[in-house]
């Protein structure tokens, strides 16, 4: 047989395996994969405690049909609103391919609560340099809260794939001095336009 030039000396002989040398391939395999589930739900449960990672468990429900129409994402409820508690909320809407408003100005050192809807398919959003990052889903209402410690402007692309111009949908968050963020005439909504 031609086989049997391959062969070397400790080789099984005919290509048959014993069923204990199965068995202990198996079990190896086993452990290495209770081992790999084992690592990563340590990462799960310990980033979640130590750097506060967590999945968006914000279960509230808009009617993604209506938006533009009615309720809390209508064109001038949209931007930055201060909240009596002193945290401002961020309302925005994702949509095939940018975030209505494209720009916000937020204050330093305050709770800022995101708040995100699709007008349309699934997108994401991500706050650069922090570990603001949620799912943006239609029909769903996104809540995040970030607080700002340093000034700066900070890219806020969609990271879920959404489409063929996903790659160019990116909005920003301005973090501006308390005292410029205050000076901001009332009606200003904090939008900042595109740059
Ligand atoms: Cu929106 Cu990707």
């Amino acid at each position: 047989m031609a086989n049997e030039a391959y062969l070397r000396p400790d080789d099984h002989l005919g290509g048959l395996v014993p069923e204990a040398s199965i068995t202990q391939t198996e079990r190896r395999w086993f452990y290495v994969m209770a081992a790999m589930l084992g690592i990563m739900l340590a990462v799960v449960v310990l980033t979640g405690m130590t750097q506060m990672l967590h999945p968006t468990s914000n279960v509230e429900t808009v009617d993604a049909k209506t938006l533009h129409l009615k309720g809390e994402f209508v064109e001038n409820n949209l931007g930055v609103a201060n909240n009596p508690d002193g945290s401002v909320s961020v309302r925005m809407i994702a949509q095939q391919y940018m975030f209505v408003p494209q720009c916000v100005k937020v204050p330093i050192d305050t709770p800022v609560h995101f708040r995100l809807t699709s007008a349309d398919v699934t997108h994401g959003f991500f706050v650069g340099e922090t570990n603001t990052n949620a799912m943006v889903v239609p029909g769903f209402v996104s809540q995040v809260t970030a607080t700002f410690h340093r000034p700066g402007a900070l890219k806020m692309p969609c990271d879920e794939y959404c489409g063929f111009g996903h790659h160019g949908m990116a909005a920003r968050v301005e973090v501006v001095p308390k005292a410029e963020y205050a000076s901001l005439p009332s009606d200003d909504r904090g939008i900042c336009g595109p740059q």
